[in-house]
């Protein structure tokens, strides 16, 4: 896993919709040829289907979309998938000490540039709000530091499921939360440590003003287009029906170029990319906020810096999952492009990084934090339990009092 702090854009190509070419070559990728009871007909599935049987290949991007966040069935709207009974764990959920640590960024990131009276902190995809939670218990024990600034917290979430858990995680029972569907805002409450938070579906929704940004293992979830080289060009990777086997999905090749090639460098080396338009549109508009109102955006995911080919993979029960074999039920991912992130960043704001996540927790002093915290005998683990009783990381360290 990789951070960035991140910065401003430049003009992004307009992401079009694919072309659907008429003749399709019928060339397997990746996906392997499962026996029929390990490929069992889901709801999407046959919604996928139905779909490609009436208007012809979709690509890897759509698939990816439709599979992950359809309102209706999509993998990320119904379901609490994080966790050890889940299909994936992430390391908010394994330790308290990665939120306290991400805590402690923001604030000596807010004191750096001058302390303003407000901030909003603004998290993309937060999963079950355990991150967000564990950053909220760092401002509550630096309460003397922020004791002038007006903190709002603002969830940027489209699953209905997990944004009631994050609701459990965060908010003080006795201030009933507000709930409205059809409202760009669909909830807003006041958090235990008595901060306004609210949820929306789209960050262009989150209220302008000063603000940090905070995206942990979110950009990986977003659709990206993949593309192979060709003695012809770049040509662009559907998902299909397979006409020899019922109810299976196959990948095949673009026979001409589409239009999200435009997003493939013109120098590019690699025999294989995979671009996401979404992740640009995203950091661009994260750059113009920063730019327009100040701030900062940290960025943490399993990525590259421009070097890897084929990641597109899934997860299910925590295990590697076919990514064309009972779509809905398992969790989509591909490695996020920081060389990407960067381009669209370029020129606005300053951009640093992707370093890796080792050295950025040493650096904001990790070793200090496990042994308080485990005595100095234990080694972090994906089994201990979460606890809150101990001071937070780098307190005595920064000469804050
Ligand atoms: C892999 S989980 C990461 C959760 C959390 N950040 C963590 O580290 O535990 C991805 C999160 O992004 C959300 N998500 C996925 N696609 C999204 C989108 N297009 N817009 C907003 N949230 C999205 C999911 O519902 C989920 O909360």
């Amino acid at each position: 896993m990789r951070a960035v702090v991140s910065s401003c854009a430049g003009p992004l190509c307009a992401a079009a919709r694919s072309v659907i070419p008429s003749i399709w070559r019928g060339k397997y990728f990746s996906s392997g040829n499962e026996p029929a009871e390990n490929n069992p007909v889901t709801p999407m599935l046959r919604h996928l289907m139905y779909k490609i049987k009436s208007t012809g290949p979709i690509t890897v991007a759509e698939y990816m979309k439709e599979v992950l966040t359809n309102p209706a069935k999509g993998y990320y709207v119904y379901r609490d998938m994080l966790g050890e009974k889940g299909d994936f764990i992430t390391s908010p959920e394994i330790s308290q000490i990665f939120g306290e640590l991400l805590g402690i960024w923001f604030i000596s990131e807010w004191m750096a540039t001058g302390r303003s009276v407000a901030f909003q902190l603004v998290e993309l995809g937060p999963g079950r709000g355990t991150l967000v939670g564990d950053i909220l218990r760092v401002f509550s024990q630096l309460g003397s530091v922020l004791k002038n600034c007006d903190i709002s917290i603002h969830l940027v979430e489209v699953s209905q499921k997990l944004s009631e858990i994050q609701a459990l995680t965060l908010i003080e029972e006795k201030v009933p939360l507000e709930q409205n569907a059809g409202s760009p805002v669909y909830m807003k409450g006041v958090t235990k440590s008595g901060i306004p938070i609210f949820w929306y579906r789209d960050l262009q929704d989150v209220p302008k003003g000063y603000s940090f940004y905070l995206a942990h293992e979110f950009f990986d979830v977003l659709p990206v287009h993949k593309f192979q080289k060709t003695p012809q060009g770049w040509r662009e990777v559907f998902v299909d029906v397979d006409p020899e086997v019922s109810d299976k999905l196959r990948f095949v090749l673009a026979p001409c170029a589409t239009p999200a090639a435009a997003f493939i460098q013109h120098d590019e080396t690699r025999d294989h990319v995979e671009v996401c338009p979404d992740a640009g549109v995203i950091i661009q508009e994260l750059s113009q906020r920063i730019a327009l109102t100040g701030g900062a955006a940290l960025i943490a995911d399993y990525g590259h810096d421009g070097t890897k080919t084929d990641t597109f993979r899934g997860f299910c029960g925590h295990k590697l999952h076919d990514v064309l074999i009972a779509p809905g039920t398992a969790d989509l991912t591909a490695d996020v492009d920081f060389s990407y992130l960067r381009r669209m960043a370029q020129g606005k704001v300053a951009s640093l990084g992707p370093i890796k996540q080792q050295t950025f927790f040493k650096n904001m002093g990790i070793d200090v934090r496990l042994k308080r915290l485990h005595g100095g005998r234990h080694q972090m683990n994906a089994c201990q339990s979460k606890t809150s009783a101990f001071p937070v990381a780098g307190f005595s360290e920064l000469a804050w009092q």
